[in-house]
């Protein structure tokens, strides 16, 4: 086991009363990899520097914007390794910019970009710059997804013919954004937000999900967006039918109005001899059942898992995990990627298969064609005879 000190976390946004900058914050802590030692945390800079104040970091390190971040901390011997950009959707593409043009490998929320244009410009900047871009893609940090994936290519169940993936959510069921929660309020903004709703919101996630666990290609979709909620700009439903190369179908759903889910992301894929199902409620089980046999319960931490998705377990079989842990080992990922390649290696199954740029460019692309397809005048729909 490597034994070095912790890396330099930076953080864009996540400041007083946000939601997921306190998530990466305690993931980034879990074992030890990283330390928080900058931030611009708000867009109100007093705010920001405030917020830092209360977490404990040096005043010389707290910046009321992240251009201030990057200028003082290039000129620092023990400047941050990575910047973690945990702001609406719309700033990230400037931040990440500003940060890979000053040398700064970065973390970015998920949607990438709120534009497709941004995506496509932000792979090709990390790409062609070599930084580091690791994208969130929570549900890819859990170790039954892991164990799903592996799985799946090994064959257990066969060629793929069917995915299910679904992410419904309540919380905008009602107009929240026009009654002062700030989430909802950017989150319904097609200039702050991107052009998809819940598709975009959540939509990614689900499509991440399913193309890492099955490693399958999408190659075209057709999709109906719906907007329940009144004067809302943009879907708060989408139902997208896709096509996989290789013959393979899928069907995604999300929704930020379904009444009775709080964090309902669920993954179905069957094979021509079997098929897993994981639901991250329950997150540390993976049910497999084969062709003719029994509903068979795969626990995380068992012995007999792969080395995927035992790196990403801390506590044996009993002792739940969840999504602390599963965002933890998005951040382990990433530290163990960096250092990899910072020591010319190939890094460890934890620093393996961590998203990034590319999958953030596929995942705004998703959305692009989602809202194309949804917007296209020519969608076949056809009335049956009788109704
Ligand atoms: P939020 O509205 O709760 O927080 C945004 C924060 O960014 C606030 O502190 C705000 O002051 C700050 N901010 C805005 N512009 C800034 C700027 N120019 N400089 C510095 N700070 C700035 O938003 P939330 O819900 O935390 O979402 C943030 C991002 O995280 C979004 O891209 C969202 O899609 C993503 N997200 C990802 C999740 C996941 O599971 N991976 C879950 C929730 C959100």
């Amino acid at each position: 086991m490597r034994t070095r000190r912790p890396l330099g976390l930076g953080m864009v946004g996540g400041g007083q009363g946000a939601y997921i900058g306190n998530i990466h914050r305690l993931a980034s802590r879990l074992d030890g990899k990283w330390r928080l030692v900058a931030g611009a945390f708000d867009v109100d800079p007093q705010r920001g520097r405030e917020f830092a104040s209360g977490e404990g970091l040096d005043p010389a390190r707290s910046y009321g914007a992240y251009q201030d971040l990057i200028t003082a901390e290039v000129g620092r011997e023990d400047k941050v390794d990575a910047v973690a950009i945990c702001t609406p959707n719309f700033t990230h593409y400037p931040i990440a910019k500003a940060l890979i043009d000053a040398g700064f490998d970065v973390i970015c929320e998920k949607p990438l970009t709120a534009t497709l244009e941004d995506a496509i410009a932000l792979e090709k900047l990390a790409r062609e710059s070599g930084r580091f871009v690791g994208v969130t893609y929570t549900y890819s940090g859990y170790p039954m997804v892991h164990e799903a994936r592996v799985r799946v290519a090994r064959g257990e169940i066969g060629a793929v013919r069917t995915v299910q993936v679904e992410y419904p959510l309540e919380w905008m069921a009602t107009a929240i954004e026009k009654t002062g929660n700030v989430q909802a309020a950017w989150r319904t903004d097609p200039k702050k937000n991107g052009r998809g709703g819940s598709v975009g919101d959540i939509g990614t996630h689900a499509y991440h999900l399913a193309g890492f666990v099955t490693g399958l290609k999408l190659e075209a979709l057709t999709a109906d967006l719906a907007t329940f909620v009144g004067g809302r700009a943009l879907d708060d439903n989408a139902h997208v039918m896709m096509r996989y190369e290789g013959g393979a179908r899928g069907l995604l759903w999300s929704s930020q109005v379904a009444v009775g889910n709080s964090n309902g992301v669920r993954l179905r894929v069957f094979g021509e001899k079997g098929s897993f199902q994981w639901f991250q409620e329950h997150p540390n089980e993976l049910v497999f059942t084969p062709l003719e046999g029994r509903v068979q319960l795969i626990k995380r931490g068992a012995d007999d898992l792969s080395a995927d998705a035992k790196a990403r377990t801390r506590t044996p079989p009993g002792h739940p995990e969840g999504y602390l842990e599963a965002f933890a080992n998005l951040y382990a990922g990433f530290a163990e990627a960096i250092q990899a390649r910072q020591d010319r290696r190939e890094p460890d199954p934890i620093g393996q298969n961590v998203p990034l740029a590319y999958d953030g460019l596929k995942g705004v692309a998703f959305v692009e064609a989602v809202v194309d397809s949804h917007e296209a005048s020519d969608q076949p729909w056809i009335r049956p005879v009788a109704v």
